[in-house]
């Protein structure tokens, strides 16, 4: 199953001023893989995903040590793109935030800053990635309405075709669904599972079956360390350490 390292992690720390949240966090993330980031409250994943696509950079006094490769170019590196990295690297978040405006551009949106400008070739981004997000059958009628008048999980559908409509490589998702019905959930779920088709998805996830059911690898932070990393199967079945079983079984957490 393991392809080509997509996401190199190495030694990573994180400081917020002089709290440290991240410790020498190193791992890699293959390619057309789904990888679940689980662990408790405050441990540091979602501090982690941000390191991803530089969002740390918005927070003042936050500081990266070690280094994050991304094909194998160093996005802390002093010549890095940070608008390009940000296209390479979309973001779905916990609760759904379409922007204020219709269906059709919310989804134009990131090609559009990016320079697109022909109304067919726009039409053909918005199509393509509403179907990549699985909704275009219920909104294709509709493309000039707001998009804050759908429904939550179609917000968040919306939301994943506003993230791929710039063909990013990797995709982050915190916590998709915390804010989603089950149906709605359900949905996500099966999309995650196809979206690695064409994307690296990383998924921060409280909810173990969730993480069982879509991703392949699963990696477990406790208190800004990674405790263990693996074949999600191999976690679930026979976790190497103890805390980690105490946490997937429910002892603490
Ligand atoms: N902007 C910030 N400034 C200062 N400290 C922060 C900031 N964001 C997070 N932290 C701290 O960093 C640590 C890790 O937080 P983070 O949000 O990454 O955890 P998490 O694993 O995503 O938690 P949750 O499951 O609750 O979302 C926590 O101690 C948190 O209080
Ligand atoms: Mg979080």
């Amino acid at each position: 199953m393991k392809g080509n390292v997509q996401i190199r992690s190495q030694n990573v720390n994180l400081y917020y001023g002089p709290a440290k949240v991240l410790k020498d966090i190193t791992f890699d993330i293959f390619d057309h893989t789904v990888t679940a980031l689980i662990g408790p409250s405050g441990c540091g994943k979602s501090s982690w995903l941000r390191c991803l696509n530089r969002m740390n950079d918005y927070i003042a006094g936050a500081r990266v040590e070690g280094e994050i490769l991304i094909d194998e170019h160093d996005i802390y590196a002093r010549d890095t793109d940070v608008i390009a990295l940000r296209r390479n690297v979309g973001m779905v978040f916990q609760k759904p935030n379409p922007f204020p405006m219709s269906i059709y551009d919310n989804v134009a949106y990131g090609p559009r800053l990016h320079g697109v400008r022909s109304r067919e070739q726009l039409d053909g981004i918005v199509e393509r990635s509403l179907r990549g997000a699985a909704l275009w059958t219920e909104v294709k009628d509709k493309l000039t309405s707001s998009g804050i008048g759908l429904s939550g999980g179609q917000q968040q559908r919306l939301c994943i075709a506003r993230a791929i409509a710039t063909e990013p490589k990797i995709l982050l998702m915190d916590e998709p669904t915390s804010a989603l019905d089950p149906m709605a959930t359900a949905r996500i779920e099966e999309l995650v599972r196809d979206l690695k088709k064409n994307f690296t998805v990383v998924i921060v996830t409280h909810n173990m079956q969730q993480a069982a059911r879509v991703s392949d690898f699963t990696a477990f932070f406790l208190l800004g360390e990674l405790v263990e990393y693996e074949v999600t199967t191999k976690i679930f079945t026979a976790p190497d350490d103890k805390r980690t079983e105490d946490y997937i079984t429910g002892r603490f957490g």
